[in-house]
């Protein structure tokens, strides 16, 4: 990590909070296909069919079939440069990642502090009460979720994965963390589904901003663009930290 080589770093500038918002692009180097991509999931199947809960009631086994497949698909990846250095970042800087991503490569990667607004593929939860504390449980990806298997209230077991239409729970707290960023990165995401988006819109506008993508998307002025793939943009990201923390 470059920080060990820094010389004059400026110490009371260390422990900033670093709010970093991600999508389904961070985890595409590590071979997880995204949504929106030429290749993406959403070229490749239905998501009304299969990511809501009406194509759930409509043909359960379909729906467990995608998600065990992508469930069994995880144990297959790892994370990628982009993951690792967001979690060494946390030896200097107060890290919080904020990921739309069910997968687990930022906390595989060694991120401490991550929250998972859209749910997560390690977990099941219950088809009558998805938010059901007592019904979300971790859950072995290599075991697939079957018609008939059921929650602890009784209910179909289904994957704890947000699917559309459903209410997106905890999102006064994400603002809040956001609002309270100190330096704010928002990496591999095409910013299209709300009201997850949004979140971009709710970093103090004097605080510096910066956005990773290899492609073109369309994002508030003030926000430094890194157009670049997530393993390549991260290091530009964190020379700018780095930049922002230290003085000569
Ligand atoms: N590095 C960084 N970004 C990348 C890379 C890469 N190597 N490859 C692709 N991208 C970008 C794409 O350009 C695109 O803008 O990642 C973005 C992925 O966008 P989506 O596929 O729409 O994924 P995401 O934004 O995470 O989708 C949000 O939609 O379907 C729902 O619940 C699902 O959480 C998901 C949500």
């Amino acid at each position: 990590m470059k920080y060990e080589h820094l010389p004059h770093l400026d110490k009371e500038l260390l422990r900033m909070k670093v709010v970093v918002f991600s999508g389904a692009g961070i985890s595409k180097e590590s071979g997880i296909d995204t949504f929106r991509d030429e290749d993406g999931l959403w070229k490749q199947y239905d998501c009304d069919q299969i990511a809501t809960p009406e194509g759930f009631d409509a043909n359960p086994k379909l729906v467990l079939d995608f998600y065990n497949e992508r469930r069994k698909n995880l144990l297959n990846v790892k994370p990628n440069h982009a993951h690792l250095m967001l979690a060494e970042l946390e030896q200097w800087h107060d890290v919080t990642i904020i990921t739309q991503n069910v997968d687990d490569l930022h906390e595989r990667a060694g991120s401490s502090h991550v929250i998972h607004i859209h749910g997560e593929l390690k977990k099941v939860t219950s088809s009558e009460n998805r938010l059901d504390p007592n019904c979300i449980k971790d859950y072995p990806l290599d075991v697939p979720i079957k018609v008939g298997d059921k929650a602890a209230d009784g209910s179909q077991l289904r994957p704890y994965v947000l699917w559309f239409g459903e209410y997106l729970s905890g999102m006064s707290a994400v603002c809040k963390l956001i609002q309270d960023a100190d330096i704010f990165l928002v990496v591999g995401t095409s910013l299209t589904v709300t009201p997850a988006s949004n979140l971009i819109y709710h970093a103090h506008p004097e605080v510096p901003k910066f956005f990773i993508n290899p492609e073109e998307v369309s994002i508030p002025s003030g926000i430094e663009y890194i157009k670049a793939k997530a393993t390549d943009g991260i290091d530009t990201f964190i020379d700018r930290v780095i930049e922002l923390t230290s003085r000569e």
